[in-house]
């Protein structure tokens, strides 16, 4: 059979971060012992019954049996406007300034397409979610780091970057609640943002898929809250995470029209909209009650209490997250993020993910998914004082 090469975009795809990690807990697994799972970011829950419901409903509608509008229909930019109103106090054009999406992996790996041409810089993040860089591989484009520190609280000093790499730099990554670290944006740190990428022309592209996981009654900000952000940026949404809807591929991006614009361009030639019931079930999230989703901020806040107490009670010091389901940990002196994760998974059967993996920067931490019950979580700390680390 004849051999195909693959194209010079898909040899540049950086290597699927997770395979490696899925492939070691399945090995430990076949060996017969019960791994407890916080390496990855799958939320654990199921979807809202009224979610499913709505769902259920609308795929009996023959009329959502047919082809979307190209866009996706008004009545879902229509929620996600009134959406961004009620939680944000954001004002959107929602004929203009909202764009559909299959989940935001879709939007934040098109944008890169959109908007850049081959050869052209991207700032990302680094640690930072992988596949940004996804992105920007099949764009052909070339991406600079910038360094999220820990005594910067995870947010990046523009004053550090390199003056030449801010001068090609056409767009730039940025996500807070922030994966993989936890951390929250301050209102201060988006206004550098819009005043530095409007001195440089940087697009700005703040992934908000964690926007409604805060903790301690502190609610994550949009970057669009910020004055003037919609002139030189948009924000990527999803309903992955606040109504654990993973699996439905629904998101939008919101902001700035001529980058609305370029996505949608996009979507009209890869793809027909969304199956109109996920549509209508999405509206049904963004516009019926919200107590769902208290609830499973609670629900996470109390696993990150639960978890981050334990780890400190057997003397392992680390920081608390302010936002996200994700705890950012230091591994113990003597280890690095690998080995240390290797460590947990062979001695003590609890998988977390290297630091490593999420780029340079995230070396010397592990992540830790708060993705499983609070008896797992206790058990967890429990196996990990058994190997009398601390
Ligand atoms: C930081 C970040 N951005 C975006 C996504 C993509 O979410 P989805 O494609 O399900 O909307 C994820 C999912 O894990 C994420 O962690």
């Amino acid at each position: 059979m004849f051999q195909f090469e693959q194209s010079i975009r898909l040899k540049t795809l950086p290597e699927q971060f997770f395979a490696s990690l899925v492939a070691k807990v399945n090995d430990i697994q076949a060996q017969g012992h019960d791994v407890i799972n916080l390496g990855q970011g799958n939320p654990d829950q199921p979807t809202p019954e009224h979610i499913v419901k709505s769902l259920q409903m609308a795929a009996e509608k023959p009329t959502n049996h047919k082809y979307s509008p190209f866009k996706g229909y008004q009545y879902l930019k229509d929620a996600a406007s009134a959406y961004y109103r009620r939680e944000f106090g954001v004002e959107l054009d929602a004929n203009e300034e909202v764009a559909i999406l299959f989940g935001g992996k879709a939007g934040l790996v098109e944008l890169p397409l959109c908007l850049l041409n081959p050869g052209d810089t991207v700032l990302v993040p680094d640690p930072g979610y992988p596949d940004y860089l996804s992105g920007t591989a099949l764009a052909l484009v070339k991406s600079e780091f910038m360094p999220l520190l820990e005594e910067n609280d995870f947010l990046p000093d523009y004053n550090f970057l390199d003056s030449d790499v801010v001068q090609r730099a056409k767009m730039m990554f940025l996500n807070y609640p922030n994966n993989p670290t936890g951390a929250s944006a301050t209102n201060e740190f988006f206004e550098k943002t819009v005043s530095f990428a409007k001195k440089h022309s940087v697009c700005v592209v703040h992934d908000f898929a964690y926007g409604a996981i805060g903790f301690d009654g502190i609610k994550p900000i949009s970057f669009l809250q910020t004055e003037g952000a919609k002139d030189i940026g948009i924000e990527v949404y999803t309903l992955s995470k606040t109504y654990n809807m993973a699996g439905w591929r629904v998101g939008f991006a919101v902001g700035n029209k001529s980058v609305i614009q370029a996505i949608e361009l996009l979507q009209d030639h890869l793809y027909v909209s969304l199956f109109p019931a996920i549509q209508e079930a999405a509206a049904t999230a963004l516009l019926d009650s919200q107590d769902c989703v208290s609830e499973l901020v609670a629900t996470y806040e109390n696993r990150r209490n639960i978890f981050i107490n334990g780890l400190r009670s057997i003397g392992w010091e680390v920081s608390a997250p302010k936002a996200s389901f994700f705890a950012w940990l230091k591994v113990p002196v003597g280890f690095t993020s690998e080995t240390f994760a290797d460590y947990l998974l062979n001695e003590a059967h609890v998988a977390v993910a290297a630091g490593n993996g999420f780029g340079t920067y995230g070396e010397g931490y592990v992540r830790v998914g708060l993705l499983t019950s609070e008896e797992r979580l206790a058990e967890a700390i429990q196996r990990i004082e058994s190997l009398h680390l601390f």
